[in-house]
């Protein structure tokens, strides 16, 4: 029942803040995007399922280096906005759909190479999700996964996953690096890779996306205030020429089905 009610808060909140993702410079990253694809060593013959595929950014940076892209996601309206940019762009190998991570509508072995990026922690279901991308993986294909990451502290990981859940009522948890892995490996699969960094964020602008209600945002400054001391999200919160700014640890998480 709670699965059912976040997945419902999920379509709700992408579904209004659609355009913000689809502007979102994060998402947009080039630097990251090659990252991805280059972690993944394509050959161009590959089929390739992009969980929650969101506005499409990386169904279409990995479209020109294999065979075919399915983009499945939650909120319809993510998708209108992924079909567009794809047409834009003349990408005539992506096709969108919409769908559950949890209940992917696809035979077991079907796909060369998952992938779900910045997604992960929206998933109520971390361990069933991670089953399915495996059930649909033939065996010696890979799961890419990207998302960020907290502290390994775990009282940082919980400072930080509370604000997360005041700004977005669609967040279910940011996973500690070592949890991410370690969850990929109950579910089959063998880590072959890693990658990831850092991607620093604006206050205002981070709360802008999401847009939660005065009473957290009002919340949500306090405790990045207070974090300052001691860096108690482990964000590393600052202020640099008037504004504060945090910055995101992220991974990004290779794994091969055995
Ligand atoms: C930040 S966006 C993803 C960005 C995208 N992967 C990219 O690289 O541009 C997160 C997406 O997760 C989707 N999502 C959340 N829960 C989901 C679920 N249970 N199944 C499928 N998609 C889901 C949301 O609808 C949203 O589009």
């Amino acid at each position: 029942m709670a699965d059912k009610y976040s997945k419902k808060v999920a379509v709700e909140q992408f579904g209004k803040r659609s355009n913000a993702y689809a502007a979102c410079g994060t998402l947009m990253d080039q630097t990251d995007l090659d990252t991805v694809v280059g972690l993944l060593d394509l050959k161009g013959n590959e089929t390739v399922l992009d969980v929650a595929t969101g506005t499409g950014y990386l169904a279409m940076a990995l479209a020109p280096h294999v065979k075919r892209v399915i983009g499945i996601d939650i909120t319809p309206r993510m998708l209108e906005l992924a079909v567009q940019a794809a047409g834009e762009r003349g990408l005539g190998n992506i096709e969108n759909l919409v769908g559950d991570v949890e209940h992917l509508p696809f035979y077991d072995s079907q796909f060369d190479v998952v992938s779900a990026r910045f997604s992960f922690h929206h998933f109520p279901g971390p361990l069933v999700s991670l089953s399915e991308m495996a059930r649909v993986l033939r065996p010696g294909g890979r799961l890419v996964i990207e998302d960020m990451v907290s502290s390994e502290d775990a009282t940082k990981s919980e400072y930080q996953n509370t604000m997360e859940n005041l700004r977005d009522p669609s967040h279910i948890r940011h996973y500690r690096a070592s949890e991410l892995e370690q969850m990929m490996q109950e579910a089959g699969l063998e880590i072959v890779d890693r990658g990831g960094g850092g991607s620093d964020f604006d206050l205002d602008h981070w709360l802008e996306m999401a847009d939660p209600p005065a009473g957290s945002v009002e919340r949500i400054r306090g405790m990045m205030r207070d974090s300052m001391e001691g860096d108690r999200s482990g964000l590393n919160v600052r202020v640099e020429e008037g504004r504060v700014v945090f910055t995101y640890a992220t991974a990004i998480v290779v794994g091969r089905k055995v």
